[in-house]
């Protein structure tokens, strides 16, 4: 679990209101205009669900449309991210965030944004230049290296030892949706006082010594669908400063959840819980953050089974359960959602003048579930005793999610919970059977805040079977499974059973393992058979229970055969280099392994 152990040097003590007035002012100063926070529901984008970044309503400026107030504009923008919403629970994850940010839409570029930051941060909010570093972009074929950037920071001040050129997974960002703008960026680092034994260790390390607290983004390439960058008519800058955790970051902090803006909802737990469990606490304290906002939005989401209502479903019936977990009666819910409507209500209109609306609504979706949660537990607990392999069969999860109004991903961390694991392929295959009947919208965009970008997600997939197949060779086991797997466009997350931390040597090990595979060219091979056969060859994967199935089987010759529902890549030549990002654990015998594919 992230906490921020130990404080910034030197505390800055700010509250959530100060940091907005003194951000918003301060631009305002340098002749930007301050722009309203847009819906959470992005108007220009159908590939993404929430407005993830205070750029994205802006989209069309950064192409080139004039903007009616001006080339300058700051402003306070709410977002929701849910890639992440697992992580929540610890100290820095959470769905909802309000980001400040400052735009140039083709007017100044690297000197006068990295001067503004630099200024607001070391004039305005007092924070000693010592306690910062920077991150610029290293170079690679799709832009050079940002000597710019860097050269800057050294004018004011920062010396070289405190600027680290990193990658494109860390130093570069957007687009937002699957093309648009995007760019290099330099970010801005809060160094903590923590002693780390890497001696690389860097912003990219996860020691917990750098925070960051603000993106610029120099905006000058726009994505296209094949992949390929072309130079924007104009060079902007989009930056982007996460509110809670610089508040939290500055008064020194150990978590999000202790900063001002959560303190009256924290009170209804406190008062009432009858169990005090920090992890049950925060997950109800960021869902029904982010449903009080998705309720109180002004394009009005209710919960529903498709797209964003869907996610708003899932976050409140989660919090519910939380709520059982902590011993809370469901009605102290209601209140805590009065206290986010009453923290937030002078800066987000929108909240008090929906309030009617947002509390009706919650207090249905609280009735519809509550009602069926008890019953459906208990069904699940029965269910468990009689089977026999560990392996929630598709068919289960969904009953669960047609009769008790589960989500999926409820009812997977429920089996994870007791060690179980859920047949999700065949949970969408039944899934699909009835959407298809009742006409139901969009499966595929259940899944989390972004829409993937298929075929870089294809590739992180292919390369989930190769670390799967290196993790058998490493340690010669083929019992080795896998646990879980989350893919999003950038990175892939992959958990296994295994009951101790791996070595360095063992992670360096794995890495050459799958780099020899890209590096050989293997095409990857995609067969039908029943289930039956699969399980003679050895694949592995997860076996349902319905014998006679006819099952995809993929295999990578020498490394890796699964069951697997793909998308793959067509050849491991495809897939880059292969590299492990990060390894910890992620429940009781199980290990979680990050990793990107580097171009
Ligand atoms: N759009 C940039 C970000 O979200 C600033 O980090």
């Amino acid at each position: 679990m992230i906490k921020f152990k130990n404080a910034i040097k030197q505390k800055i003590m700010i509250t959530s209101n100060q940091l907005r007035k003194k951000y918003i002012d301060f631009f305002v100063k340098k002749n930007h205009a301050h722009i309203g926070s847009a819906s959470l529901i992005p108007d220009n984008d159908p590939t993404v669900l929430f407005t993830t970044a205070g750029m994205h309503p802006l989209v069309p400026y950064l192409l080139g449309e004039k903007h009616p107030q001006g080339n300058r504009l700051v402003n306070v923008q709410k977002c929701v991210r849910t890639g992440d919403i697992d992580e929540v629970g610890d100290a820095t994850h959470c769905t909802f965030f309000e980001m400040l940010g400052n735009w140039s839409l083709g007017d100044y570029f690297k000197k006068e944004s990295i001067e503004y930051s630099y200024e607001f941060l070391t004039k305005e909010l007092g924070i000693n230049p010592k306690d910062i570093a920077i991150t610029v972009f290293a170079g690679d074929s799709d832009a050079p290296k940002d000597t710019e950037s860097a050269n800057h920071w050294l004018r004011l001040g920062i010396p070289n030892e405190r600027i680290f050129y990193l990658d494109k997974v860390h130093n570069w960002w957007g687009p937002a949706g699957q093309t648009g703008p995007c760019g290099p960026d330099t970010e801005i680092f809060i160094i903590r006082d923590v002693k780390c034994d890497n001696p690389d260790c860097s912003p990219a390390c996860n020691c917990g010594k750098y925070v960051e607290i603000w993106n610029n983004v120099f905006m000058e390439y726009n994505k296209q669908e094949d992949g390929s960058y072309i130079p924007l008519k104009q060079k902007n800058v989009d930056t982007g400063m996460g509110l809670e955790r610089t508040v939290a970051m500055l008064n020194g902090n150990k978590s999000v959840y202790e900063i001002d803006l959560f303190e009256k909802a924290l009170k209804v737990l406190n008062n009432n819980a009858k169990i005090q469990d920090e992890k049950g606490f925060r997950i109800i304290l960021d869902h029904l953050r982010t449903a009080t906002f998705m309720l109180g939005d002004e394009k009005g989401i209710t919960p529903s089974n498709v797209d964003q209502g869907y996610v708003l479903r899932r976050l409140i019936r989660r919090a519910i359960r939380y709520a059982r977990v902590i011993e809370l009666d469901v009605s102290y819910l209601t209140d805590i959602v009065k206290a986010y409507i009453e923290e937030y209500a002078d800066f987000y209109k929108e909240l008090k003048e929906n309030e009617e609306k947002i509390i009706k609504e919650f207090e249905q979706e609280v009735e519809r579930f509550s009602k069926t949660l008890e019953q459906g537990i208990k069904r699940f607990e029965k269910m468990i005793e009689h089977i026999p392999n560990k392996i929630i069969s598709g068919q289960t999860a969904f009953r669960l999610y047609d009769t008790f109004g589960f989500p999926i991903e409820m009812t997977i961390e429920l089996a994870k919970e007791e060690g179980f694991d859920v047949d999700v392929r065949g949970y969408e295959q039944c899934f699909e059977e009835h959407r298809a009947k009742s006409q139901a919208g969009s499966e595929q965009r259940f899944k989390g805040g972004l829409a993937d970008n298929k075929e870089a997600t294809a590739r992180l997939h292919t390369a989930t079977h190769l670390l799967l197949g290196a993790l058998h060779k490493v340690f010669d086991d083929p019992n080795i499974q896998q646990r879980g797997s989350n893919i999003t466009a950038e990175r892939l997350r992959f958990d296994f059973n295994f009951d101790r931390a791996l070595t360095e040597e063992e992670l360096k090990k794995i890495e050459d393992i799958v780099n020899e595979a890209i590096l050989k060219a293997i095409p990857v091979v995609c067969r039908e058979m029943p289930i039956e056969d699969a399980r003679a060859e050895g694949a592995c994967g997860i076996f349902g229970d319905k014998y006679g199935d006819i099952v995809k089987v993929y295999s990578i010759e020498g490394y890796s055969k699964e069951l697997c529902g793909g998308p793959h890549a067509a050849n491991t030549k495809e897939l880059g280099k292969f590299k492990i990002q990060k390894e910890q654990s992620s429940s009781s015998g199980v290990r979680r392994i990050r990793a990107t594919l580097e171009e």
